[in-house]
């Protein structure tokens, strides 16, 4: 900061970013159905979450992706959104049902060529593209065969897989396998709160392991197919957990919920198999067969790491699996999610992480807060929560980097608000705000910030003596 900066609310100091690496990497995401819309497009055909937006009462106000942000049309404007901003990579998925509509058989040309044009258009931008593969859009037809309670889906997943990094691998070297598969399994088939909406802690087993098959089977088949070399990650949302209290049964549970949210996942990836504390609480064997935890264990070039809050733990013996409330803590900022707001709990996890399983990087893949956002009578938008969110979490990387953890980029989510799943459109993430009416987009004071702070950080690194980085 120069001497003659001003420092007033609206110009608060740029947060202590300097321990962030050179070259780390700034980035926006979002994905397929929340923000493409033409559901019916090019030949698209149905994905669960059309189906589950049918289900009444499963979606706030009865929303559906079927129109959301238009971005399936209106991407090249979405794309110069992104220059403006700065940023240096987009993180988008691939919709499977677009790729190949019935899930196996027949390759979509259309929707492949949907997002090679959105590829091409990314690198003439200088924005790197990182594809996700499955952000939950599972098409339809693949449910009807089972969906991912079946070791089909996981192979099905695979082929599609190689058919997006035959076409896009020449010039995408960033690939995400799957996104969170928690919300895919303990949401999706446990919780029923999510596409497909079933509660069947059997299936919900199944589906995890089918995921993570899905996602060592997809690393391999990208290396296969993709003509550049290709930089693969899984990506997990984790939360550091607390026990509500020290007495031994809230400890417990605290133990149980950490294995529910993180170590069912991170054990597994890292060659460690099912924890078996876990198997033990379920009481439901996943389906492991041959060598499929060494194909869930296939070395990866990096861990995504999605971080929106921190979970505190009390006992819930008649409760679902994993016989843990969660409680809220009182007093402390809120999201418009209803979620703690805990910039500590990223650096926690990211430190603990690193340290643990040993990544060989750790990118943030998402992070990010809802808020309440009002569209002044200028057309601006002020949103000081959003700003204030992400400028601590972006110090909580600077302060993980700083105790060791190999962070190396972060994409705000989102770069647009879209429909929040089973929230619909009520909640609003983005750096840029939507009217959904007019589809009219607005740069939100807090996608100001981040496109500040992006500069900020190039300027100071520009100037880094190089000896001085190797040393
Ligand atoms: C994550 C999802 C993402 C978005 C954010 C708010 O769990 O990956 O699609 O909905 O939450």
């Amino acid at each position: 900061m120069s001497p003659s900066t001003v420092i007033t609310e609206e110009n608060p100091p740029v947060p202590d970013l300097s321990p962030l690496p050179p070259d780390f990497l700034w980035g926006v995401a979002t994905s397929a159905y929340q923000i493409e819309g033409a559901v019916h497009a090019d030949g698209r055909r149905p994905s669960i979450w059309d189906t589950f937006c049918t289900r009444p009462g499963a979606i706030d106000n009865g929303d559906t992706g079927e129109v959301a942000c238009d971005h399936y049309h209106r991407w090249p404007q979405d794309v110069s959104l992104m220059r403006e901003l700065g940023v240096e990579a987009y993180r988008f998925s691939v919709a499977w049902p677009r790729v190949r509509p019935d899930g196996v058989g027949p390759v979509n040309a259309a929707g492949l060529d949907f997002y090679d044009r959105l590829t091409d258009a990314l690198l003439a931008a200088g924005i790197r593209p990182f594809v996700t593969l499955y952000h939950w859009d599972l098409p339809q037809a693949m449910q009807d065969r089972g969906g991912w309670p079946q070791r089909d889906t996981a192979e099905a997943f695979a082929d599609y897989a190689a058919v997006v990094a035959a076409r896009l691998g020449d010039r995408v070297t960033d690939w995400c396998t799957v996104n969170e598969p928690l919300c895919v399994a303990w949401i999706g088939h446990l919780e029923g709160r999510m596409a497909p909406g079933e509660r069947d802690l059997g299936r919900a087993v199944h589906t995890a392991h089918h995921v993570l098959l899905g996602h060592g089977l997809a690393t391999t088949a990208i290396r296969a197919h993709a003509a550049a070399p290709a930089s693969i990650g899984p990506v997990l949302n984790l939360s550091p957990i607390d026990p509500a209290s020290d007495r031994p049964a809230d400890l417990a549970a605290a133990r149980r919920l950490d294995g529910h949210v993180n170590r069912w996942w991170l054990d597994p990836l890292h060659g460690r198999g099912y924890p078996t504390d876990m198997v033990a609480t379920y009481g439901v064997e996943p389906p492991v067969r041959g060598d499929d935890l060494a194909i869930i264990a296939t070395p990866t070039d990096f861990l995504g790491v999605n971080y929106y809050f921190r979970q505190v733990a009390a006992d819930d013996p008649d409760g679902p699996a994993p016989y843990a409330r969660q409680v809220p803590v009182p007093d402390v900022p809120h999201t418009a999610m209803d979620w703690e707001v805990h910039p500590a709990g990223l650096e926690r996890l990211l430190v603990e992480v690193g340290q643990e399983y040993a990544p060989p990087r750790i990118l943030v893949t998402e992070s990010g807060s809802a808020w309440p956002d009002v569209v002044a009578a200028d057309g601006t938008v002020t949103d000081p929560e959003r700003t204030d969110h992400l400028e601590r979490h972006l110090a909580a990387c600077a302060a993980a980097v700083n105790r060791g953890a190999p962070v190396t980029g972060y994409f705000a989510w989102s770069l647009l608000d879209n429909f929040e799943w089973a929230y619909g459109y009520d909640k609003r993430f983005g750096l840029v705000h939507v009217d959904y009416a007019t589809q009219r987009r607005t740069l939100k004071a807090s996608g100001a910030r981040y496109a500040d702070l992006i500069r900020t950080h190039q300027r100071r690194t520009a100037t880094v003596d190089p000896v001085a980085v190797r040393g």
